[in-house]
């Protein structure tokens, strides 16, 4: 027998409030058709006073939780992916918790900025399988509108708010392929590269900071290092392409998505696409991608879903996922 991290539960939160893009061209020299052409993005969410990265990640994870039937005492550990978090300590995953009204297990963040969820995955697979947890809420949250420069038409338009959970959960499997649960990771990151995508604030000058972005430069890493990733964790699942049933793919633009799965020999109807709903939602996208998958009746239990990111750091990866 082989222990597996089963999702058990996924769920999502959205703000209310939405921006399409033609909103921008009243502050910005921007147009709807240069953002729709160029990142495949037509509206987004942004958070309104009062909401943060933990209580859109708290609500996820209570939608992730009723799926699963399961409540907040069945749970041994909170991850969240962010770089968002509300303040520099406490993690947002502590006051996940503290919302969640948990006073046992344990709650940590993890900061990988858009490749973030993928990270979070692979630790909280970890975990079960080193037998230190056995219900693990796994979320990514973003309120990247706080750390947007709105007067730089060339970040401000592309990113989103929003938050997504799964609940993976300790099973014995039989150490196949046909295995419910996580059957392969591949984490990466390149330093070198970190000043492609940063934010220019943090201890060292005492403000929050704005996001900065070579985009250009991001986008020619993006389609080559997230097909390499894929395809090395499906090498270490034992899959093929040929056996995907989805690609859940980091939402950041539609031509890098489109670009990856042609690398990966598959056509976009295996793909779960959001971006144009979501715009660039950093580590919330995945989960958020999955839960809409789920909600359009796209993913169903069995299928085999490959999920790639890459972000800021540049920091890239992949999981294989049987649902
Ligand atoms: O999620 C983390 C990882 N991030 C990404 O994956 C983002 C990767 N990069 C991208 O998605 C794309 O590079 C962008 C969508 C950011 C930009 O698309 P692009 O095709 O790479 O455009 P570009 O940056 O090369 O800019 C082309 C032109 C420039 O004008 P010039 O220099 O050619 O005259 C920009 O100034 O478009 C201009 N531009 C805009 N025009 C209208 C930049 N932003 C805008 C805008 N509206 N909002």
């Amino acid at each position: 027998m082989t222990l597996r991290a089963v999702v058990k539960g996924v769920g999502h939160y959205l703000p209310k409030r939405i921006v399409e893009n033609a909103e921008f061209e009243a502050t910005l020299e921007t147009n709807d058709e240069w953002i729709r052409a160029r990142s495949g993005i037509e509206r987004r969410h942004f958070v309104s006073e009062g909401e943060t990265t933990s209580s859109m990640a708290t609500a996820a994870a209570l939608a992730a939780l009723e799926m699963a039937s399961l409540t907040a005492e069945d749970v041994d550990a909170v991850i969240v992916a962010t770089s968002t978090a509300d303040f520099t300590f406490p993690s947002a995953a502590t006051t996940v918790q503290a919302q969640l009204g948990m006073k046992s297990g344990f709650a940590f963040d993890i900061q990988a900025v858009c490749a973030g969820f993928v990270f979070a995955l692979s630790n909280a697979n970890a975990l079960i399988l080193s037998g230190q947890a056995k219900r693990v809420l796994v979320i990514g949250s973003e309120t990247f509108s706080r750390i947007m420069d709105w007067t730089d038409r060339s970040t401000c338009v592309l990113f989103g708010d929003g938050a997504g959970a799964l609940l993976l959960e300790a099973q014995d499997g039989d150490g196949t392929t046909a295995d419910r649960g996580i059957l392969s990771t591949d984490l990466n990151s390149d330093g070198t590269q970190r000043d492609l995508l940063y934010v220019d604030g943090g201890t060292s000058t005492g403000t929050t900071g704005y996001l900065r972005m070579q985009g250009n430069q991001v986008f020619r890493h993006a389609i080559e290092k997230l097909s390499r990733t894929a395809t090395t964790a499906m090498d270490a699942a034992g899959v093929k392409s040929t056996d995907v049933d989805w690609i859940v793919p980091h939402q950041a633009n539609i031509r890098i998505i489109q670009g990856t799965a042609k690398k990966l020999g598959l056509s976009m109807d295996k793909v779960v696409v959001t971006v144009q709903d979501h715009g660039n939602t950093s580590a919330a996208s995945i989960p958020l991608a999955l839960s809409v998958g789920v909600e359009r009746g796209q993913i169903k239990q069995g299928d085999l879903i490959v999920t790639e990111a890459i972000g800021g750091g540049l920091a890239w990866g992949a999981v294989v996922i049987r649902w």
